[in-house]
């Protein structure tokens, strides 16, 4: 998507060879013309799926999630990070593993809102090491529910989550592909098909 990757350029802060900071648009203060636009080009990529449910996490997740479930007319479902007051009944739980703060995380989702029948796009901000879309997965796996695909606003293909879940034979539609970081460079995957 050539308007994400001309924001990316623009604004986009490489902090380290690993780590991308993106947080004038997407992870502190969001930019919801982008974020219309992001919503558009995954409803486009899954229109023929019959996707009935959108599963993110919390929290950059929601924003590019909602606008996509806005165009799909379809309800989106966060999963949750921390323990919830409300949230407490008939859980669907997985653990996370992060990398970044090496530590193991449970996220939940209630079951009252996934079925057997449904047909889910995951949607995330960023895929490195997959361990968060592995957790998603898991959850809407527990539903009954079928993944059908998942779409990623930023995919660091350098890092092994996007070969994990293509392996696991999802499908993995990512907005922005990017193949390094080195040099305080953002260098793109060159076979974006806009
Ligand atoms: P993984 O799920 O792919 O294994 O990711 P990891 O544990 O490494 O990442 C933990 C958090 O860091 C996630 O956000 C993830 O989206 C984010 N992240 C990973 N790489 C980058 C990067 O290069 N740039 C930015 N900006 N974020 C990155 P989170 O802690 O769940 O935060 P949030 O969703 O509440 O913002
Ligand atoms: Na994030
Ligand atoms: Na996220």
């Amino acid at each position: 998507m050539k308007l994400l990757r001309e924001k990316i350029q623009d604004e986009g802060i490489v902090l380290t060879d690993g780590v991308l900071k993106v947080d004038s648009f997407l992870n502190h203060q969001i930019d919801p013309k982008l974020m219309k636009a992001i919503g558009c080009e995954f409803a486009r990529r899954f229109k023929e799926n019959g996707i009935t449910k959108i599963v993110t996490i919390e929290s950059s997740g929601i924003a590019p999630a909602v606008m996509a479930g806005l165009e799909l007319g379809v309800k989106v479902i966060f999963a949750r990070k921390r323990k919830s007051l409300t949230l407490t009944n008939n859980l669907l739980v997985s653990s996370v593993y992060s990398f970044t703060k090496q530590e193991e995380n449970t996220i939940a989702v209630s079951s009252q809102f996934l079925n057997a029948s449904d047909k889910v796009l995951i949607i995330d901000d960023f895929l490195a090491n997959g361990e968060a879309a592995k957790g998603l997965i898991d959850i809407v796996k527990k539903s009954g529910a079928s993944v059908e695909g998942i779409g990623i606003v930023i995919e660091k293909s350098f890092q092994k989550g996007a070969n994990e879940l293509k392996e696991l034979g999802v499908r993995v539609e990512s907005l922005a592909r990017i193949q390094s970081l080195k040099e305080g460079q953002v260098s793109f995957v060159e076979d974006h098909e806009d």
